[in-house]
């Protein structure tokens, strides 16, 4: 409301050229899960022994926990301190792309696990302690409106550090030339939150820039010290998950190095000493390799484009 009158959206009056350009974005890479096929990975799932196909659903058991928080709470708590009616556009496209990245585990659960096998992950991240302390954390931020910079401080953590102690998996089997349906989905999601981190790391600068000095320096020494107790709980957690495979310290170097592109996003000083030299190449090929790609700017990955797929018709309201 603005004197008493609402405001209808006008896209042909952008006050910020970032919102127009990051929705276009976003709405070029749309994609859904049900298009990837899941199954054809079963064979390679087949030569997996049981701790490494442990690790591969208890990951995504904790992706898919991560990204509930930002459909259900994330994406409504940034909403309510937006600067420009278009930013809040933005969030609602993110905010429906947060569902269907929690979707997109369920898609790949229902391929490759048994429905005992599914409960029994889902049970695990709905009460796993190291898992619930980083959601808990970060909810209690979103719900905290007094502190909208920490809100979104806790937006881009989540995106481009937390998520990849799971991300790790995907990629070191897509590296492998392994479960490359399952590791296309991840890097679907990988490519949207590369842009959700950008986005709202870019909206943070802008809201830093109107606090004082003092205020400045007050809310990185909170940053700075809310990335450690984070980095604590994901060492803890990456060794709860990784130590019966052998991969912890790997992992570790990877969610190091995605810690500092966290803070570059905010505009922040790296903190680990970790550079892309430092991960296992395999990784950094399974960024690489594959047909989807996760700079901000960059086009649609080619392996899955809008204008493959089918439009709807009457038979498909036929249930
Ligand atoms: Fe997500
Ligand atoms: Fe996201």
């Amino acid at each position: 409301m603005e004197n008493g009158y609402y405001k209808a959206i006008n896209w042909n009056q952008v006050s910020d050229e970032i919102d127009k350009a990051t929705w276009e974005k976003l709405t070029e890479q749309f994609w859904l899960d049900t298009r990837i096929p899941v199954s054809n990975d079963m064979d390679d799932w087949r030569t997996l022994d049981d701790d490494h196909k442990w690790v591969v659903g208890h990951v995504f058991g904790g992706l898919t926990l991560l990204d509930t928080l930002q459909s259900q709470d994330g994406m409504a708590a940034l909403r309510r301190d937006v600067r420009t009616p278009h930013e809040t556009a933005v969030l609602n496209n993110i905010q429906f792309m947060e569902s269907v990245h929690a979707k997109s585990y369920s898609t790949i659960f229902e391929t490759l696990n048994t429905p005992d096998e599914i409960d029994e992950i889902f049970d695990w991240s709905d009460s796993e302690d190291l898992l619930q302390n980083k959601a808990k954390r970060i909810y209690t931020l979103y719900h905290d409106d007094g502190n909208p910079l920490k809100k979104k401080i806790s937006s881009v953590f989540l995106e481009t550090f937390l998520f990849y102690s799971g991300f790790y998996t995907p990629l070191y089997y897509l590296g492998h030339n392994k479960l490359n349906n399952v590791a296309e989905i991840i890097k679907l999601i990988l490519r949207d939150e590369s842009v959700h981190g950008t986005y709202i790391g870019y909206k943070f600068q802008l809201a830093m820039k109107d606090l004082t000095d003092n205020q400045q320096q007050e809310l990185k020494d909170w940053m700075y010290d809310f990335l450690y107790y984070l980095y604590d709980n994901e060492e803890k957690y990456t060794h709860l998950v990784y130590d019966r495979v052998g991969w912890a310290d790997d992992v570790l170097k990877f969610i190091r190095y995605n810690a500092n592109k966290a803070l570059m996003n905010l505009g922040q000083e790296p903190l680990f000493p970790e550079g892309a030299e430092d991960v296992n190449p395999v990784v950094m090929n399974g960024i690489s390799t594959s047909t989807s790609n996760h700079d901000f700017f960059s086009q649609v990955g080619n392996g899955y484009r809008l204008g493959n797929v089918e439009a709807m018709d009457d038979n498909d309201y036929k249930i």
